[in-house]
Order: C-alpha cells, then structure tokens, then sequence
C-alpha cells in the first residue's frame, strides 16, 4: 500500500467566507458533497486524484469513517452501560476499512467464511466475530465452531447441523438465534428484512423462535449466548426499532421465565440510515439512542438483569465516506434525453440500478448551462442508468462527474460484467491519499478461467 501525500495545495473559499483558507483534500471531499464541486480548487483535487489513479476510482474519507464512528459510541455509550458496537462487513470489505474501525474498539459481523477470513486477516480473532447468513454451508459451520465464532443461527436445521458439527469437533459452539420480529420499519422492499414474509429469522410468530431456544437449550454441544435481529437497512425514523426492542425484551423475559435462560446479549442490529439527498434529515445515533433508552430500561427492569446491547450498522459507518470518481467519455442528444455516458456502470454502483436508489452527483469543475440529463453506465444494457433525470452543468467528454454516498454497497457489490476489471479504490486522511486495493488489470479477468491460456 502506497501513502502519496497529495502534492496540491489548495486554495477553497467557502461559500460564505470570504477569505482564502489552505485546506486539505479532505476538505475537497466536504465541498463535494457541499454542492461546491464546480470551484477550481476543489476541481483540481478531484483531477489530480483521477490523473494519479484513473478512473472509475473509489474514493473513502477516513475522518468522515471515525467520526461516525466516534457519533454513534457518544450516542449509546452514556445511556447503555453494557455496549457492544459491530460492524457489518458487507458494507465495506475492504481490510483498510475494516482496519479503521477495529482500532475504534468496534467488532465484525460477517455473513460468510470470505468475510471470516477478512475479518481475520484483519485481524480480529475468532472469537471476536458475529457470523450470520440464513444459509451457510458446511465448510462455514465448521470453520466458525473451530474459531470459536458467534454462529447466529436461522433455522431449526441450521441448528441440527451445528450441533452435529461441534459433537465432531468435541466442542461446544457459541450460538444466537436471528429472530424475525414481525416488524416493518418502512424502508425499501428488497431491504426490508424483519417483516414476516421475508425469508430471515426464526419467527416470533408462532413461537418458532422459542421452540428453537428450548431444543437448543436441551443439546449439551450448544452453548447458547444472546438473541438477534435485523429489521432492514436504510432506516430512518425510530419507530420500528423501539418495537422491535419491545418484542425482544418481552421475548427475552419469556426465555428467562419459561427456560430459566439468561442471555449476555441482544443484538438490534444495524439498518442506521444515511441521508442520500441535499437537505434530508433523518433519524440521527442520538434520536435512536434516546428513544431506545426508556424501553431497554423497562425490559431490564423487569427481566432482573442487564444483557449487553449489540448494534451491527454497515452503511452508517462508510456510505457517507465514498465518492465514485468517474469521467464522461461521452455527451449524447437524442430526440427524447441527454445521456452523460460515463465510465463507470452498475458493474461499478449496483445500487441505482438494483434499488431504484438516489445518489447525488456532481459534476467537477462546471457551473453553468444547466440541463436535464440521464448519467449512464459503461454497461450494455439499457436499465444501466446511475442517476436519471438530473439538472447538472452542462457535462463534456474528459470531465469528472462525481457520485456521493457511494462508500457503502458500492465496492462491495461491484462486478467484472462486461469483462471490466475492477476499479481501485483510495483512502483519503487529511492530505494523504493511500492506495487501498489497486486498479485491477486485464489478465486478473481470466486469472480463475483454467481454459485460457
Ligand atoms: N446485520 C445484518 C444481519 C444485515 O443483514 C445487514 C445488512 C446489516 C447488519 C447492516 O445493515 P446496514 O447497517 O448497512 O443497513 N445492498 C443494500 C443493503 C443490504 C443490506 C443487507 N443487510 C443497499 O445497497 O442498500
């Protein structure tokens, strides 16, 4: 890994300053974002980064990662004495992330052995990581018993695998179930995941849940540790957390009473929202702190003891930390739109396309002739449109268009379709700018094809 500190002294002027500060490419990142992009000084940053790495490139803001970070731990941490703060890997594999957040004390929830051997290589320790899927293979069930990893189970035959797994290794594996809740915290279908009819989770409904909990209660290769659940992604009122927590602690107290269990954790999840549009305010860490605090004191109070309080947000540590950094190639006029054809597709940002999601854009170093355009991908399929419909300056082939919130399900959902390698990806600290996974090249698109000479 390369740590290049950007040679670029830059001139800003804020909007509502008016003298001239110095400031950093960090700074750059914030008057992106700000809607200030079309300055000369912020163009050049943006330049600069697409001349020395190329394009399309992944661009993350490491102070932006650790004041999240260091936002949600001031949020929960005075009001929830027994804390313990994951993060969802999925959102950003990559180990210099992960990295950022392992020094904040924060933990690793995972969904596969992949993410594991991340996780490992990162550095945590078995021990230290959370594995949820609803459908793991063998060779992960083995390889989470054998680390001594939280193996959060999701079905009755998950169950049944696990317990046979420890018996052969001799050991007793650590387990919480995921628990579907019932609950919809109103956010986008394919995101939505503690409603009844989607496929997570062990339902409270029909007491699946506690029945999982009293046959694993009887297995002595069991040793059953807390309770999960995870209603959704992109949440952005409280509500359906507050409900959820009721359930749970109402479930939490039915384990105690009626199987004398007394778990050491119950994991709301993650799903912290992000505002993805100019202006969007949503629930904040302490919104979501102040209205979870009441109904955990209610439920510790009446259950007799404290669990610890498990959270595993993903997008709301990293999505605000990624810029994608792309250039036009082309300007088309057709009898119906404008089409900005970029050099980047939904091989690169799967969101817009999978999702319908919204993510701004700008257009670097450009401020006048607004228009009405469609910013498309590289790919060749016609659904591979990243932002449709948007007044933006006036775009010409070789300029820099730039796609906010793209830290989170951004990379790590990119793909070589349409055999285009995948891009890099940087991490910016102050003025410092470090190649955190470099471009890939040509023969790494055949690299596994054993018919290619
Ligand atoms: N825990 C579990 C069990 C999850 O399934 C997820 C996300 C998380 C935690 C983290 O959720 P977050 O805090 O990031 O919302 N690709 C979609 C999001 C899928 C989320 C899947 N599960 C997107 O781009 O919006």
């Amino acid at each position: 890994m390369s740590i290049r500190h950007f040679g670029l002294a830059l001139l800003l002027v804020p909007a509502l300053q008016a003298q001239v500060t110095t400031t950093t490419l960090h700074d750059a990142l914030l008057a992106a974002r700000a809607d200030r992009a079309g300055e000369p000084a912020v163009a050049a940053a943006f330049q600069q980064l697409a001349k020395e790495h190329g394009t399309p490139l992944y661009i993350y803001d490491q102070r932006y990662i650790q004041g999240q970070a260091a936002a949600l731990r001031s949020a929960f941490a005075p009001r929830f004495p027994k804390l313990r703060i994951l993060y969802a890997l999925k959102a950003n594999t990559n180990p210099a992330v992960i990295g950022l957040l392992r020094a904040e004390g924060i933990g690793a929830e995972v969904v596969s052995q992949g993410e594991i051997e991340t996780a490992l290589k990162v550095g945590y320790q078995g021990t230290e990581i959370m594995f949820t899927s609803s459908s793991k293979n063998p060779a992960e069930i083995r390889r989470a018993i054998e680390l001594g990893t939280v193996l959060n189970v999701d079905s009755m035959d998950e169950l049944g695998q696990v317990q046979a797994e420890a018996h052969r290794q001799l050991k007793q594996a650590r387990i919480s179930f995921r628990v579907n809740p019932g609950v919809d915290p109103h956010t986008i279908h394919q995101i939505n995941t503690g409603i009844a009819e989607s496929k997570f989770g062990l339902h409270l409904q029909g007491g699946l849940a506690f029945k999982a909990y009293a046959a694993a209660k009887a297995m002595p290769e069991i040793r059953i540790e807390g309770v999960h659940c995870h209603i959704g992604s992109q949440i952005t009122e409280t509500e359906g957390y507050t409900l959820t927590a009721t359930k749970m602690m109402t479930f939490v107290k039915e384990l105690k009473e009626k199987l004398g269990l007394k778990l050491d954790f119950v994991d709301l999840g993650g799903g912290l929202g992000i505002p993805y549009t100019d202006g969007q305010t949503l629930m904040s860490p302490e919104d979501l702190a102040k209205a979870l605090e009441p109904v955990w004191k209610a439920g510790v109070a009446t259950l007799g003891y404290e669990p610890t309080l498990w959270l595993e947000p993903g997008r709301f540590f990293v999505g605000g930390s990624g810029f994608l950094l792309t250039r036009v190639n082309t300007v088309k006029e057709t009898p119906i739109k404008t089409f900005v054809n970029v050099d980047a597709g939904f091989n690169t940002l799967m969101r817009p396309v999978m999702y319908q999601a919204y993510h701004r854009v700008r257009v670097i170093g450009r401020t006048q002739d607004v228009q009405k355009v469609d910013i498309a991908g590289d790919v060749c399929e016609t659904g591979d449109i990243l932002a449709e419909a948007r007044l933006l300056p006036k775009a010409k082939a070789g300029d820099l268009v730039v796609i906010l919130d793209a830290g989170a399900y951004g990379f790590s959902m990119a793909s070589e379709y349409n055999a285009r390698p995948l891009p890099e990806e940087v991490l910016v600290e102050g003025n410092a700018v470090r190649v955190i996974r470099r471009r890939a090249d040509f023969p790494e698109l055949f690299r596994t094809a054993t018919s290619a000479k």
